[in-house]
């Protein structure tokens, strides 16, 4: 048996709750096997880490994470930090980890569960089998730009710089990324920037365009500015297939993007790097899309879906196991179909389980999925 090495990175507010349900379906995918199918080592980041070590990863860690076939990445963050220097911040591991195993392709699905279609906020007729894939650069853009800093003008004034940066070849390999993708489901690609005020969006555009004129004219592809994607987005979602488009334009649609599968607490991702030219193996971090939740940390409540995806993509994208992704997908399915429902994905007054009896729910649904 092939063994999977998993570096699992729990990290602040509800992301140790979550990584533990996590932890519980890799146990069970373990106990299936008869064997080690997955090894597990856990580490700090985030704020756990710059508490231990006053840096937000430490170089151990980030030798650990370059080394696993994979990390599994709870949330980082929390008010508690919110004061530490702006290099040690809690965001700054997570970001550190993108950039040094050059995670550039984040792949954010936005699937709307049969049994969630009351969910969203939106109109059940708009969300009802939506499945629409948000492929966000993660590497590059205004996230990484330099110069990024506060200057003093002397006179009493600041000024806080960011640059949004973009070269050609980073816009191509996430293009071919989006192309690849979209013939794998509907065969569309929507682009999403902002050429109307970015010389970024200018070339954004550019590439985009000879990347499917070159090599991908079978796919269908839309060019939209960025707001009216944001729009487009809650007036009828199901226009879209797949949407690629720069980091901090990422950010936001996929955050929009998951209160049309009913929440937050529902949207895993997989960020991917280039395939090695030898082994062919990308390097790759799964993680969900939320946040720390610190205002539901350590009430029980958090819920576990979007953790749980996010391992269903390691599966899918880490390790070619994609019976075992798709067995886990339709756990969560049935786990739904159930009537589990944590609260953020429940209608008002309704009963609601916890992050460990959504757990059990979808351990059990995959007991008698497998029988
Ligand atoms: P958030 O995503 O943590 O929370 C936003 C809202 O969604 C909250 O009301 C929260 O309770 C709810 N929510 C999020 N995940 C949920 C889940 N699994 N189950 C139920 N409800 C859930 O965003 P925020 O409050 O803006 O940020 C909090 C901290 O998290 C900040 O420090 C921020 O920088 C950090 N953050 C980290 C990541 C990450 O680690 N990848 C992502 C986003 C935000
Ligand atoms: C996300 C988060 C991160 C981002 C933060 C925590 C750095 O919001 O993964 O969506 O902005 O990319
Ligand atoms: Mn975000």
């Amino acid at each position: 048996m092939t063994t999977h090495s998993l570096l699992l990175l729990p990290g602040d507010g509800i992301g140790p709750e979550i990584m533990a349900s996590a932890g519980e379906v890799i146990d069970w995918f373990n106990r299936r096997a008869g064997g080690k199918l997955f090894t597990t080592e856990t580490d700090l980041v985030g704020g756990a880490a710059y508490d231990a070590h006053g840096a937000a990863i430490s170089e151990e860690t980030m030798q650990k994470a370059l080394a696993a076939d994979a990390v599994l990445f709870g949330a980082v963050g929390g008010p508690k930090w919110d004061d530490v220097p702006y290099d040690v911040r809690p965001e700054a591991g997570l970001l550190r980890l993108r950039k040094d195993l050059q995670l550039f392709a984040n792949l954010r699905p936005a699937i709307c569960y049969a049994a969630l279609a009351d969910a969203s906020s939106l109109k059940k007729e708009l969300v009802e089998g939506l499945d629409i894939l948000i492929v966000r650069e993660l590497t590059g853009g205004v996230y990484f730009g330099e110069p990024k800093e506060i200057r003093d003008l002397g006179n009493g004034q600041k000024r806080a710089v960011d640059t949004q940066v973009y070269d050609t070849f980073e816009i191509e390999r996430i293009a071919r990324v989006a192309f690849d993708l979209a013939r794998t489901r509907r065969n569309k690609v929507t682009s999403s920037e902002k050429r109307n005020v970015m010389k970024s969006g200018v070339l954004w555009k550019e590439v985009v365009e000879r990347v499917r004129e070159a090599d991908y004219p079978d796919v269908e592809l839309e060019h939209m500015l960025a707001d009216n994607c944001g729009m487009q987005l809650v007036r009828r979602p199901k226009q879209f297939d797949v949407i690629v488009c720069d980091n901090l334009f990422g950010d936001m649609l996929s955050d929009v993007a998951a209160m049309l599968t009913g929440s937050l607490g529902m949207l895993p991702s997989a960020s991917l790097g280039a395939p090695d030219p030898t082994t062919g193996r990308r390097k790759a971090l799964y993680e969900p899309v939320h946040g720390s939740a610190p205002d539901i940390t350590g009430t029980g409540r958090a819920n576990p879906i979007a953790m749980i995806a996010s391992f269903a993509m390691a599966l899918r994208y880490s390790f070619g196991l994609v019976e075992e992704a798709d067995l886990l997908d339709k756990a969560i399915a049935t786990a739904l179909d159930s009537g589990a429902r944590t609260a953020d994905i429940a209608p008002d007054g309704a009963d609601t389980v916890g992050t460990e009896e959504m757990t059990a729910a979808i351990i059990a649904a995959l007991d008698n999925l497998a029988a």
